[in-house]
């Protein structure tokens, strides 16, 4: 039997590899205007990286991650996110005595053992962004700002911007206080799993699909009325200045995000084209995060986003292949000799040529170029050969025009612009 992928991995095939392509660099594009550089970090860490960061009793850590022992009998992780390593790496290379603030881009694949479905898979793909060193409201903005752009410039514009604020270590411990004593009174009503996990995570009740949790839960305290000074100042400063920036969003007090590192700003771009993976960008605040990892005491923001859910969004098949410039056809083994070493000479200086390989006829050489989509051919036989001369077909209007072999990369180069 033949040995296939395994399950909820995919492969990405020419076709639908050049949506990732333009999607990718895209965001270098817009990342590189507002100030981001990349940084490529390993995708195996330390399993205790993610225990650390992403919270131990959290769906990603409890449940999803690919941990195994390597030969040492090191407990070593596929990361399942992005911001966990770019810490890591931020504070083992001191990027912070480099400049107080750190913009990090990130692109890769990610893994998470969870059910595959459409817009879930096992590994997928995250574009994410990571600022780390400023806590001014501005930031916040800013980061959703360039968010913003990247869609517009990707052409995905049905989306919503969903925001909230979780606190902090001050205000939220009271809150999450109260919101156990509520859930207390409606255990009864909650599914197993909140009903195991109602103390160790209340809020993670709050995000329960299951009906049920959702009806019994439909006027529990919202972590936004709880708000210490400090925070509840600066989520109406991070409002104020998406307003000013015209950005629209609303406030979904219910959003609570899946990974304990995040404080106060939270957001979600959100789509109903995806049916329940409806996230297609997902990020906030982690203002502790650097420190708990023993680095300074920075603030940091970020968000990542689900590649393979742009794709869905976009159409695999929206971003055209590109195609031959030219397909050599020859005529007699001479002839192909030569066209050999013109397709060579030619893609040396930039043309993508292309010929036949396996002796085939002119009509099956024709048909070839077709096929590929060439957007020139020119046909090779003992006569051009002699004469150093041929006749170059425009494929779209069938229309020739004679011109020399010696020339002919600087006679396309003035055709193909
Ligand atoms: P997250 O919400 O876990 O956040 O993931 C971010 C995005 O990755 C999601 O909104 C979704 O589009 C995509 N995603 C997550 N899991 C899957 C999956 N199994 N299959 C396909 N797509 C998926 C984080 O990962 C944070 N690190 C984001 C962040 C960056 N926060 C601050 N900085």
């Amino acid at each position: 039997m033949s040995i296939t992928a395994i399950k909820g991995m995919n492969d990405i095939l020419p076709g639908e590899v050049e949506t990732w392509q333009f999607l990718e660099g895209k965001a270098r594009e817009v990342f590189g205007c507002y100030g981001f550089s990349e940084c490529r970090t390993p995708v195996v860490e330390k399993t205790e990286l993610f225990c650390r960061s992403i919270g131990e009793t959290t769906d990603i850590v409890e449940k999803e991650m690919y941990t195994f022992a390597d030969k040492s009998d090191n407990s070593l992780t596929l990361r399942p996110e992005g911001t966990a390593p770019v810490m890591r790496s931020f504070i083992q290379h001191k990027l912070y005595n480099l400049d107080p603030v750190s913009k990090l881009y990130y692109l890769g694949p990610m893994f998470r053992y969870e059910r595959p479905q459409k817009g879930r898979y096992r590994q997928f793909h995250q574009i994410g962004a990571e600022v780390i060193g400023v806590e001014d409201p501005k930031i916040d903005a800013q980061v959703l700002a360039m968010l913003d752009r990247y869609f517009r410039e990707i052409g995905i514009d049905a989306v919503s911007l969903q925001i909230n604020s979780l606190g902090c270590p001050e205000c939220r411990p009271a809150y999450r206080q109260q919101l156990i004593e509520y859930l207390e009174t409606r255990l009864s009503s909650l599914c197993g799993e909140c009903q195991r996990r109602y103390q160790s995570n209340p809020l993670r009740v709050l995000d329960c699909k299951v009906e049920g949790c959702k009806q019994a839960t439909c006027d529990a305290p919202a972590v936004i009325e709880h708000l210490c000074e400090h925070c509840d100042s600066h989520f109406n400063k991070v409002k104020n200045h998406l307003q000013t920036l015209q950005i629209p969003f609303t406030v979904n007090s219910r959003m609570v995000r899946g990974l304990d590192y995040y404080v106060r700003t939270t957001f979600e771009l959100v789509t109903d084209q995806l049916g329940s993976q409806n996230a297609v960008a997902a990020g906030g605040r982690y203002d502790g995060l650097v420190q708990s990892l023993g680095g300074p005491a920075l603030p940091g923001i970020g968000f990542a986003i689900g590649v393979e859910r742009l794709v869905l969004m976009k159409g695999a098949d929206q971003i055209a292949p590109e195609v031959p410039d030219l397909f050599l056809a020859a005529m007699g083994d001479a002839a192909v000799d030569q066209a050999f070493v013109l397709m060579s000479r030619l893609q040396s200086q930039g043309v993508r040529a292309e010929m036949d390989y396996q002796g085939k006829g002119l009509k099956a050489q024709m048909r070839r170029a077709n096929k590929l989509g060439a957007r020139f051919t020119l046909i090779l036989g003992e006569n051009e050969l002699q004469t150093g001369r041929a006749q170059l077909k425009k494929m779209a209007d069938s229309s020739q025009q004679e011109v020399s072999l010696e020339g002919l990369a600087e006679t396309l180069a003035g055709q193909l612009k």
